[in-house]
Formats: structure tokens, C-alpha cells, sequence
């Protein structure tokens, strides 16, 4: 986290951290949104949606020429609502190598 690009963080009105999201970023061309993260009980209010938001207004397409991110399974729906598109409708492929092996 330390070494995020940038952070965004909701916080109720008692203090508690109910949203965290951050990004990295090259700060010239690209941008990787990871950790959205959304408390349990404060879902589906809108705070997913201020977080992602925050970060790709922070870094503007006007001056990036991509935002990309992992999808969990199951929250499809969500990206889309927010203006991501899957990569396969540009005829393009992601690849993915990591420490962990297969997600299976
Ligand atoms: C996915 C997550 C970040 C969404 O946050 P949220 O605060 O619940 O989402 P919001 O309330 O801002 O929803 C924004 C829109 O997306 C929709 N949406 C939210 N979660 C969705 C889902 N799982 N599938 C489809 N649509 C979804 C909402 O209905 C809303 O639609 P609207 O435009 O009609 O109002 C949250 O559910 C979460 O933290 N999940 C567990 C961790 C996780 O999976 N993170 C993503 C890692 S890739």
C-alpha cells in the first residue's frame, strides 16, 4: 500500500473504514485500479462507484491512454456500470503470470 500510486479511502461517520481502492501508475500512461474494496454491510450504496470513480478521474483519458484492472468473478456487472470494458471486445487478450500459479 505504501508504495500505491495513489489510495483512496471511504470513511463513515464514526470513523470506521468502509472502502479502500488504490491504484499504479507510470504517470505518463497507464494505470492499474486494484483493491476495491467495499465493507460487507455498506455495499450496493454507491461507495464502490465514489472510489472507482475518484481514481479515473485522477488519472484523466484525456491524458492516460488506459485504465485497466483484474475482475473478480462475479463483478462483471460492476466495472460495466462504471464505464470499463472487457478486453475481449477490442479483440485483445490479457495475460497473466503470478506467484500463485492457476486461479483454479
Ligand atoms: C464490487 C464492490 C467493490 C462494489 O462496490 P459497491 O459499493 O457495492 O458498488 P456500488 O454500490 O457503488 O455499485 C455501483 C453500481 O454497480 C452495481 N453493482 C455493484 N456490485 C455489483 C455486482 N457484483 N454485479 C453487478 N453489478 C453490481 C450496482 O447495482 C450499481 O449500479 P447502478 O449504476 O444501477 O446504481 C463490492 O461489492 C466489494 O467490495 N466486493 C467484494 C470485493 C470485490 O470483489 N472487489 C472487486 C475486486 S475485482
Amino acid at each position: 500500500m505504501r508504495h500505491s500510486s495513489y489510495s483512496v479511502v471511504a470513511v463513515d461517520r464514526d470513523s470506521t473504514i468502509i472502502g479502500f481502492a488504490r491504484a499504479l501508475s507510470d504517470q505518463a500512461f497507464a494505470v492499474y485500479i486494484a483493491d476495491i474494496l467495499v465493507a460487507p454491510e455498506r455495499q450496493r450504496q454507491g461507495i464502490g462507484r465514489a472510489l472507482t470513480a475518484a481514481i479515473q478521474s485522477h488519472y484523466p483519458l484525456t491524458t492516460f491512454h488506459h485504465q485497466v484492472l483484474i475482475a473478480e468473478r462475479g463483478v462483471d456487472g460492476f466495472y460495466r456500470r462504471l464505464g470499463m470494458t472487457p478486453i475481449s471486445a477490442f479483440g485483445l487478450t490479457a495475460f497473466i503470470r503470478t506467484s500463485g500459479g492457476t486461479s483454479d
